[in-house]
């Protein structure tokens, strides 16, 4: 008999005669001669009651049923007897698949995030993780979809590059050279003899090669994995995360706003609709203004603010930072939570941010002080969206990559981009763990990637 997944069983508008489902203990109580028994399979955050009489042939071994055990129950559904729940099953079989040792480190009891780093192998086995986790599945669909009915072509940008796309140094080195004796070039690594005969590195972004084929599809997006060494212990930074890049070809930087806005909105809006179960978990436990929050991204007009203001209101407000303020500073953390969250109290996308802290890539405004950038601020995260107009007419980009000591040579084919068809292009990227961070409220970016990598921690 083939399994039903429980989300199925419990979305049953009629008892089933005949059914067989696979999952893990979660609890199991006796009372008169009946075994309660919880299971999960992952499928949902709720659990399915599981009646095993002691008539069972096998009722001592499933007396000896502990959390985390794997079974398989064959058996009916019928309508719970019980209150909290509408539908249970009354067993015929239980098959003990494995018997978890009573270490199992997941009983009934609330453990700390911290603690459950320590076993990131099983924390998607509790409530809260799986709940995470599987809203993180739906979510990624949701982005796909986003794109998809948008006439969107999804690129597979690659991991392995040989450029710094955003110029910050940030790069993990790959390299086949053995780094104890490493052939040698006038004193230093000789990576002519390295795997690509050159030096290679992860990358931070797929943008440059979105860019090339938004000069040929039109409109384009990655959505992959991308890494930075930045070494950073924050809870918004991650030295592996997720990035999602749309690049479209006539599109200047308002038209780039009104993306990365809708995007954030629908998303929000499809969250709400398409993970209510598990988003409740976070409502009640984890943030109790979830909802509000995301009802305020979904449905508020972002506000549009220049640099140049956000500086003003940020010198203005009164609020003593840590950080300088001043035209040409990076806007830091608390500067941007201070916008969105106290300030205007939704999302704010500022825009026109001197080009000195910006990369060569972003196109220079008439100003000549000032590129056309523009960032997506949230509640509670700061920073989820960065992105630009690109600079697209190629003696400008070639004056700023001089200007910037940039070796123009290796990016001989990005500067083609300039000199063939070269039209107006814009395209940004959103973090998609920061984004999972706004839907759940989860506030450390290490409990929404499965397995983190953050300074010195790479275990699992
Ligand atoms: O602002 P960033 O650095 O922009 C780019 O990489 C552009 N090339 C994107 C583009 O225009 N196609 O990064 C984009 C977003 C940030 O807003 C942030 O949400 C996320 O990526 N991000 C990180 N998320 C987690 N950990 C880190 N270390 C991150 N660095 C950036
Ligand atoms: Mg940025």
């Amino acid at each position: 008999m083939e399994r039903t997944k429980i989300f199925k069983l419990l979305q049953s508008d009629s008892p089933i005669d005949q059914m067989l489902i696979k999952g893990w203990v979660r609890t199991r109580r006796d009372s008169k001669g009946f075994s309660f028994i919880e299971v999960n399979d992952g499928s949902s955050l709720k659990n399915i009651q599981v009646v095993a009489d002691e008539k069972l042939p096998n009722y001592e071994d499933i007396k000896k049923l502990t959390t985390g055990s794997a079974l398989s129950v064959s058996g009916k559904l019928i309508e719970s007897k019980g209150g909290g729940q509408k539908w249970e099953i009354v067993a015929d079989g239980v098959e003990v698949i494995n018997l978890a040792p009573e270490d199992f480190p997941l009983q009934k009891k609330r453990h700390t995030d911290e603690f459950l780093r320590t076993i990131a192998h099983l924390r998607p086995r509790t409530n809260k993780y799986g709940a995470a986790f599987r809203i993180r599945s739906e979510m990624a669909y949701g982005v796909h979809k986003f794109f998809r009915d948008r006439g969107f072509r999804y690129l597979h940008s690659p991991i392995l590059t040989g450029l710094d796309c955003e110029g910050a140094g940030e790069l993990f080195r790959v390299t086949t050279l053995d780094m104890n004796n490493p052939p040698q070039k006038e004193g230093n690594a000789d990576y002519q003899q390295d795997f690509f005969g050159q030096e290679a590195n992860l990358t931070v972004s797929g943008q440059l090669s979105a860019e090339m084929f938004a000069l040929a599809l039109g409109d384009v997006y990655t959505f992959g994995p991308t890494f930075r060494a930045e070494n950073s212990n924050t809870r918004r930074h991650a030295a592996e995360f997720w990035m999602v890049e749309p690049e479209m070809a006539f599109c200047d930087l308002n038209g780039n706003m009104d993306l990365g806005e809708t995007l954030i909105r629908e998303l929000a809006t499809y969250a709400m609709d398409e993970c209510s179960d598990d988003l409740e978990l976070f409502a009640k436990w984890v943030d109790t203004a979830l909802m509000a929050t995301l009802e305020n991204i979904a449905q508020s007009e972002y506000i549009r603010l220049p640099y140049r203001e956000a500086v003003n209101i940020l010198s203005r407000s009164g609020k003593k930072f840590e950080y300088p303020i001043g035209f040409g500073k990076d806007l830091q953390t608390e500067h941007e939570r201070f916008l969105t969250e106290e300030h205007f109290k939704k999302p704010v996308i500022v825009y026109d941010y001197p080009k000195t802290i910006k990369p060569f890539y972003m196109r220079v405004n008439d100003d000549d002080e000032t590129v056309a950038a523009m960032d997506v601020l949230v509640p509670g995260i700061g920073e989820i969206i960065g992105g630009s107009q690109r600079e697209e007419r190629l003696e400008v980009l070639e004056a700023r990559m001089d200007e910037m000591n940039l070796d123009k040579a290796p990016y001989w084919w990005y500067l083609d981009a300039r000199r063939y068809g070269s039209v107006p292009h814009s395209g940004f990227g959103l973090g998609f763990e920061r984004f999972l961070m706004m839907i759940t409220g989860i506030s450390n970016i290490r409990d929404v990637i499965p397995f983190p990598r953050t300074p010195s921690n790479i275990e699992f």
